[in-house]
């Protein structure tokens, strides 16, 4: 895909796929180093709240078979194999997500509960207080709290709605924030009793100027994590900066190979054998962030791009909850560019 003006100092995150929504204006990119990302090696700051040590799901090596009754019935809510990367072993279930989500540890963060005035020597007097300071319905551990960002059609952000309802997410989707009013994200959103921000960038002066909105209601809502899911609009230092490896977007192709717009199309064209998904960091240049984690599609020699995209998409769906379940229980880590899953 063509370099854009470099005078835009904005960065193409969810643009990079056939979407009706998709227009030019809204697929720029600019270069330039990752917010947050020094260049020096050894950064582990992903800024999630650090709480007690996180308890690792139990895997099976890769390769061993998931777990049957003896009919050859996989066994319900058993742990699925899976590959460092998170893709299923052979034999795993395909319909089950392969890690088995740890206890949410406690987030401790300024400003919430834990440090009660003058109730410093008396523990009842301290958790009295701490129940009295805490919103009503908010227990004293915190969930992890994520904003999806979608303008189409939104079957990420459903698989996460449902990942979420099943309890495998392990984070709460506190707020949906898209540029499209009609899109069938925001639909699914108000269907799940999901809170929506939606904006019309055309009633601003500016994009910084309503990513400043959109920061607020952020911040409002304390979000820990922006899931970006097909959200066709640039984003600008004024979110990246302050959400710098809180940021994550999914992209349809083997990243680093076709960055940009119509992914599918590009691995199609090209003729390469395997495509597939990538879930990365948002960084300050086009699909260029951290790898976080990838899942392979096979590509035939008759596919063709709209073909392409749609079992990308399937797998889309199994990855994007699962890697968001990594961060809610605290389990990634960054250094420089290698993201560890622990
Ligand atoms: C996905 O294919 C994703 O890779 C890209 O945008 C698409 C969004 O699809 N960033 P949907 O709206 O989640 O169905």
């Amino acid at each position: 895909m063509s370099r854009v003006d470099p005078e835009d100092q904005e960065i193409l995150t969810g643009a990079d796929v056939t979407s009706p929504n998709a227009s030019e204006e809204e697929v720029p990119q600019r270069p330039g180093p990752m917010p947050g990302l020094p260049d020096e090696p050894a950064v582990p700051t992903i800024p999630r709240p650090e709480p007690a040590p996180p308890t690792p799901a139990p895997q099976p090596e890769p390769g061993i078979p998931a777990p049957v009754t003896p009919d050859g019935v996989p066994v319900p809510d058993a742990p699925q194999p899976v590959t460092p990367g998170g893709i299923p072993a052979p034999g795993a279930d395909p319909s089950v997500d392969p890690l088995t989500l740890p206890g949410l540890p406690a987030v401790a963060e300024p400003g919430d509960a834990g440090e009660a005035p003058g109730a410093d020597s008396d523990p009842a007097a301290q958790l009295l207080e701490l129940e009295q300071a805490l919103p009503q319905g908010e227990g004293p551990e915190r969930p992890y709290r994520i904003a999806v960002f979608a303008s189409g059609s939104g079957s990420n952000f459903q698989a996460l709605l449902d990942s979420a309802q099943s309890g495998r997410l392990g984070a709460q989707i506190a707020l949906l924030v898209s540029d499209k009013p009609q899109a069938k994200a925001v639909e699914r959103a108000r269907a799940a009793g999901v809170p929506v921000f939606v904006f019309a960038p055309k009633d601003y002066e500016s994009r910084e100027a309503y990513e400043r909105e959109i920061l607020g209601e952020l911040q409002q809502a304390k979000i820990d994590l922006i899931v970006l899911a097909g959200y066709m609009r640039l984003i600008t230092d004024v979110l990246v900066e302050p959400y710098a490896g809180r940021m994550i977007n999914i992209h349809p192709s083997l990243l680093p190979s076709f960055p940009g717009k119509d992914a599918a199309g590009q691995a199609v064209e090209h003729g390469v054998r395997l495509s597939g998904a990538t879930v990365h960091f948002v960084d300050g240049g086009m699909d260029t962030g951290p790898i976080i984690a990838q899942r392979a599609v096979e590509v035939t020699a008759d596919d063709t791009a709209i073909e392409l995209q749609l079992r990308i998409q399937e797998q889309e769906r199994l990855l994007y909850p699962e890697v968001v379940s990594w961060f809610a229980a605290g389990r990634v880590k960054l250094e420089g560019r290698r993201v560890l899953l622990f």
